[in-house]
């Protein structure tokens, strides 16, 4: 018989089992508790829930520890390809030299888009964000893949989950090229994941483009460091959309939703565009203070899980230095902004008591910049990067024996039942 926490109500005991993970805190297991004492119990925001059993990824606030499958984001981030931390995040293992050709290659063969998909660029305007673009495009994958939304059958969630990671790029590629006016460029099966994005975003056919390996290797490292996240909102979101039984290309336009929000993936543009506000470092105090006022917040800085610093952004710091530095752009304004703000904030105590630090999202705007992105196309990367991680957890949740419909109750502070009245009635 494991440990049980008591639970005291009125004049009764009720018993709740204690489940060990393998690391993190243990959890209360709840699930009989409104059976058994007609209660729920409150978490608004999830703070203190634990929504779901999952391998796949592990975060340590408290020690800013981040483990994909076991393996740190830092070593991922040093030694791994994109495609190699996908293959670890689907499948649980890293993949050997025949597993990883195979698995490449199907990635590859499936970046392309039915041609008359194309169709559903032009019918946006050409002002439109390529977030509403990305949220529109991926929930019409479900329209042209029928054959693999029955999500009751494994091999088509695998191939589900092939074509979302190779299509991302390409959907992405072209909401972007779509808001600039430039044609599409079609995918190629001879180059690298990043690469292929980085040619299908800025190349144009009137000239050759090469691919600059310092901004390749950045780029795979952004996605990397972005590929999954444990139960972070759109993770959350996915899984819940999923527990309904919704095809998968569905279920990830709700996570892409999700990410949009400033609190969430939109942090990275929300936090550019207060490095520039800002504009120089004489300004920071006044900034800061501001904060300290609550008329703002710190874009980039504070996360609800990492009490520490986020080891995302340690990566992304050096990212952000090495492609500063390749673009001849060592001296931007912003970068010393950003350097200085985190300085001074490090050591503020309104900062340091809330233990907030900087988070994925800190440097993450001024390396995308450099790298020629425009901020509307931030979140974007972001969402491209994730997909594998939300299409993992919503696979997991589907070979998952105790799967059931999400469904959350709540607090009813509302009126109680009344008489309608007619409207002439009504005063
Ligand atoms: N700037 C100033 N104060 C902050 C900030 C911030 N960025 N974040 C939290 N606080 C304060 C907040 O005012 C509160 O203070 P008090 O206790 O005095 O009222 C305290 O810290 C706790 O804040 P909270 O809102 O209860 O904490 P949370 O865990 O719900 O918030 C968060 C997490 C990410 C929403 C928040 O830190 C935030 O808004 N950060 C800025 C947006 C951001 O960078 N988001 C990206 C997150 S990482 C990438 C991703 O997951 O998408």
């Amino acid at each position: 018989m494991g440990e049980h926490a008591r639970l005291t109500l009125g004049d009764k005991d009720y018993e709740l089992p204690r489940i060990k993970g393998a690391a993190g805190p243990d959890v209360l297991d709840v699930r009989k508790l409104y059976a058994d004492a007609d209660v729920f119990t409150f978490d608004p925001g999830f703070t203190s829930t634990a929504s779901c059993e999952s391998k796949i990824t592990f975060v340590d606030g408290d020690k800013g520890i981040l483990l994909h499958r076991g393996y740190s984001i830092e070593q991922l981030a040093e030694n791994s390809s994109f495609l190699e931390v996908c293959y670890l995040l689907l499948n649980g293992e890293l993949p050997n030299a025949a597993d990883f050709v195979d698995f490449e290659r199907t990635i590859t063969y499936h970046t392309m888009l039915h041609a008359q998909f194309d169709r559903f660029f032009t019918g946006f305007r050409s002002d439109a964000h390529p977030m509403a673009i990305m949220t529109g495009a991926v929930g019409a994958l479900s329209a042209f893949y029928h054959d693999s939304t029955n999500v009751d059958d494994p091999e088509q969630r695998k191939i589900s989950a092939h074509r979302l990671i190779a299509k991302m790029p390409t959907i992405a590629a072209r909401a972007y090229k779509y808001s600039i006016g430039q044609p599409f460029v079609s995918p190629r099966n001879d180059v690298t994941y990043a690469e292929n994005f980085l040619r299908m975003a800025f190349s144009v056919p009137a000239e050759d483009w090469k691919p600059n390996p310092v901004l390749t290797r950045a780029m795979e490292r952004i996605f990397i460091l972005h590929a999954d996240h444990e139960q972070n909102a759109s993770t959350s979101t996915v899984r819940l959309a999923g527990s309904s039984g919704a095809n998968p290309f569905a279920c990830i336009a709700a996570g892409i939703a999700c990410l949009w929000g400033p609190a969430h993936g939109g942090a990275n543009e929300e936090a550019l565009m207060m490095l520039n506000e800002i504009g120089s470092v004489d300004r920071i105090p006044e900034f800061i203070q501001g904060v300290k006022d609550r008329k703002y917040r710190l874009m980039g800085f504070g996360h609800r899980v990492y009490k520490n610093y986020d080891p995302r952004a340690t990566v992304m710091q050096k990212t952000c230095h090495d492609v500063l530095d390749e673009v001849g752009d060592s001296d931007d304004p912003m970068l010393k902004v950003a350097l200085e703000l985190e300085k001074i904030a490090l050591n503020d105590p309104y900062f340091v008591e809330r233990k907030l630090f900087p988070n994925v999202d800190f440097y993450s705007g001024i390396t995308l910049k450099a790298m020629g992105f425009p901020m509307t196309m931030f979140t974007v990367l972001f969402a491209l990067a994730r997909t594998v991680g939300w299409i993992s957890q919503w696979k997991e949740m589907f070979e998952d024996p105790q799967r059931k419909l999400g469904r959350p109750r709540q607090l009813y502070t509302g009126p109680l039942q009344r008489e309608y009245t007619p409207i002439d009635a009504r005063g």
